[in-house]
């Protein structure tokens, strides 16, 4: 879908649908004008309550004798409770609802609109607009003719003055919002089309395309950097385990910040084979793909930062070769872990990703992992949980994920749980107690392979990679967590 500012007035320009948004208490000053070219249609329309703004209600009106062919109608709610979360999500129903209907729409801001945030009001409309479109059709064949699309949406403003910050948010908002989809794209295709050399494949190709650093440890390199613990965990698979390492670096940038993906292509569960959600597991590189999302950001909007991506990409499956519960692997760093459940792979993967992040010099190290189906518990799809030592970047990363609409949760990471992990014959073990604070739990285990715990935050997407419902912009399927919140996160750190 292509977006674009054009400067004119509602009344002259042409469109096959205007979109326009107005409050359940009070009407817009966009509403205000169309109604003046609809007053008849718009007074019935009030009588019959079949509209009144309320918070995601729509309502569409044929108009063929304007300039403007229909009006699609989207309540925002009360305006005090109004944020850009809301204007998001309308923007997400509108894309849904208008390309029934039309190829193309337009939503209008009139120059009494303020200026100020226009820039983030557009940036999160365009949003909503690109990733509420969004659908995975690539394994689709029959009937793709009835597949309907939207291929332009307008956003038309009405004084000079606008033009740039308008410009500017659509432009964020196109960025963040196609590399979101890339990462949707990444986690929905099925794992036999994802695996961990597709996954290479997939990380070599955006290197290539945006000019990232670019390296593979492939397997016999891994082993000779003692990092068994990601070895083990894909001794089971005809496709061996690799870890792919992406660098974006630009000038100016005061911070090295580091971050581990979880890129278990395939998470069969090995030996304690999952008894559920199986099906959802091509589901769990959604941490490694969201970060290959935030680097096709950063570099398109040219982020001043220095960041380095490190990938575990692995498949967790059975056979004679198989890693095995009661197995003993030592990481990278030095530390022995008894592996109790072969299922509680993504923490035994990411223990060298951190060791070897580790050993780079990083102001801060972040990790994203569909670690645990206990975040699913916790806190639902709408959310991924976070945990740190540190207050502080707990706080930024909960922050970044207010603005961007990647919401995050702090969960705590009290020492009491230290004790739980400890095992009997070796360092560490990777279950907690039963199935106590699952969450931290795995946090505590990766707290053990990171040098300096108080630079560190753990991201689990367990819950918020996918989403089995749909929401405003969030279609059925992957949500591509992590690439609206990390890539305000590096912005702004
Ligand atoms: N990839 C799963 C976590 C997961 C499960 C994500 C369901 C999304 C949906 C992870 O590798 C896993 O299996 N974790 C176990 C850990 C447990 C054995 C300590 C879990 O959460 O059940
Ligand atoms: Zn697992
Ligand atoms: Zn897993």
């Amino acid at each position: 879908m292509k977006g674009a500012v054009t400067r004119g007035k509602i009344a002259t320009h042409a469109t096959g649908m205007l979109v326009v948004f107005t409050y359940e208490d009070k009407e817009t000053a966009e509403y205000k004008t169309v109604e003046k070219a609809l007053k008849a249609e718009l007074a019935e329309l009030k009588k019959s309550k079949e509209f009144e703004g309320k918070k995601l209600q729509a309502a569409m009106l044929r108009t063929p004798k304007q300039k403007f062919k229909k009006v699609l109608l989207l309540g925002l709610g009360k305006q005090k409770e109004m944020s850009i979360e809301t204007l998001r999500r309308a923007a997400g129903s509108a894309a849904k609802i208008a390309r029934e209907f039309s190829a193309e729409l337009t939503i209008p801001f009139l120059a009494s609109t303020s200026v100020k945030g226009l820039s983030e009001a557009v940036q999160a409309i365009t949003e909503g607009l690109v990733l509420g479109h969004y659908r995975f059709l690539q394994y689709k064949t029959q009937n793709l003719e009835e597949i309907k699309f939207l291929k332009n949406f307008t956003i038309l403003v009405e004084a000079a003055s606008q033009q740039g910050a308008a410009k500017k948010g659509l432009e964020r908002g196109m960025i963040l919002s196609e590399a979101a989809n890339y990462t949707r794209d990444l986690v929905n295709i099925p794992a036999m089309d994802m695996h961990p050399a597709s996954l290479e494949a997939a990380a070599r190709k955006l290197a290539k395309q945006h000019k990232l650093g670019f390296k593979v440890f492939q397997a016999p390199e891994l082993k000779k950097r003692k990092m068994n613990a990601i070895l083990a965990v894909g001794q089971g698979s005809a496709i061996k385990p690799r870890m792919l390492i992406l660098e974006y670096k630009k000038p100016g940038a005061k911070q090295h910040l580091i971050f581990c993906g979880k890129g278990v292509t395939y998470d069969a569960g090995g030996y304690n084979i999952k008894m559920k959600m199986m099906e959802y597991m091509k589901d769990d590189m959604g941490g490694a793909a969201a970060l290959l999302g935030m680097l096709s950001a950063l570099a398109q909007l040219k982020v001043k930062a220095h960041v380095t991506v490190i990938i575990g990409a692995v498949e967790n499956l059975i056979s004679g070769d198989a890693y095995k519960p009661g197995d003993v692997v030592k990481a990278m760093n030095g530390k022995t872990i008894e592996v109790l459940n072969t299922d509680a792979e993504g923490r035994i993967v990411l223990a060298d990703c951190l060791s070897y992040a580790s050993t780079l010099k990083a102001s801060k190290i972040i990790d994203i992992a569909t670690l645990t189906g206990a975040a699913m518990v916790a806190l639902g799809p709408i959310a991924a949980a976070v945990c740190s030592p540190s207050d502080k970047i707990a706080e930024s990363i909960v922050a970044a994920g207010e603005v961007s609409g990647d919401r995050a949760w702090r969960i705590p990471m009290w020492d009491d749980y230290k004790e739980d992990i400890k095992s009997d014959i070796a360092d560490v073990k990777n279950l907690g107690f039963q199935f106590y604070a699952g969450i931290t739990a795995g946090a505590t285990f990766l707290q053990e392979f990171v040098e300096k715990p108080e630079k560190w935050a753990h991201i689990d997407i367990g819950a918020a990679v996918f989403e089995e419902r749909e929401r405003p912009y969030i279609p059925k399927g992957a949500t591509g967590w992590g690439v609206r919140i990390l890539t305000n996160y590096v912005e702004n750190n």
